[in-house]
């Protein structure tokens, strides 16, 4: 996996996961955690923001202070549906950040991804991308999100999910060794439908109380 794979294993987000797996947690507060987690995160992910000077007052001197020179750069793009989730957690974190959505759904028989929508900022060939769904099952969705994205040449690429299964690490890192993956757990397996085990079931149903 080498340092393309970024396991942040904050003990808030290990135990904030905990109760999202729990088969009985609510919608709404499974909806609530991954807001949480999300935030965790983006804060993780944003690590490497570029930061620049700027003279600002304080009410006892001058001082040259840090700021973001890059957040209005970022473009956070959501793999629907679940991906809102995380979207929602990280723009509270990074509310200047523009907002990207790719449409794919899984075939339930091939397990392949089907694109239904696609829209990003037009300018996002001058931005840097955070792509976001909270399962990496087979990877085929991620793997194909990070094409199509990769056809519209942003200045970088990271993807970001909140579990992992070592088969979709596998195939994620052999289709895009140049995209890092940020995740808070790498599972046992996956099962014969393609869902993470132990896992946290459908991310989607749980968000949404579609099940
Ligand atoms: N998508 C999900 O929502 N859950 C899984 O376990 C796998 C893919």
């Amino acid at each position: 996996m080498g340092n393309q794979v970024i396991l942040i294993k904050h003990p808030l987000i290990q135990h904030k996961l905990t109760l999202m797996r729990k088969a009985e947690t609510s919608t709404a507060k499974f909806r609530f955690l991954l807001k949480e987690i999300s935030m965790l995160l983006a804060y993780e992910v944003t690590r490497d923001l570029q930061l620049k000077c700027e003279l600002i007052q304080t009410p006892l001197a001058p001082m040259n202070a840090p700021v973001l020179a890059s957040d209005k750069k970022l473009v956070i793009i959501s793999i629907q549906r679940a991906g809102q989730g995380i979207l929602d957690g990280m723009l509270e974190l990074i509310p200047s950040a523009r907002v990207g959505h790719i449409g794919l759904y899984r075939d339930p028989k091939t397990l392949i991804p089907v694109e239904y929508y696609f829209k990003v900022p037009h300018d996002i060939n001058k931005r840097d991308v955070v792509i976001v769904d909270p399962m990496l099952a087979t990877g085929n969705s991620a793997v194909a999100a990070v094409e199509r994205l990769k056809s519209t040449n942003p200045q970088s690429i990271k993807f970001v999910c909140l579990l992992a299964a070592p088969e979709g690490i596998e195939h994620f890192t052999q289709v895009h060794p140049d995209v890092p993956i940020y995740t808070a757990a790498i599972d046992e397996k996956l099962d014969e439908h393609g869902y993470i085990v132990p896992g946290l079931g459908d991310a989607g149903d749980r968000l949404f109380g579609t099940k």
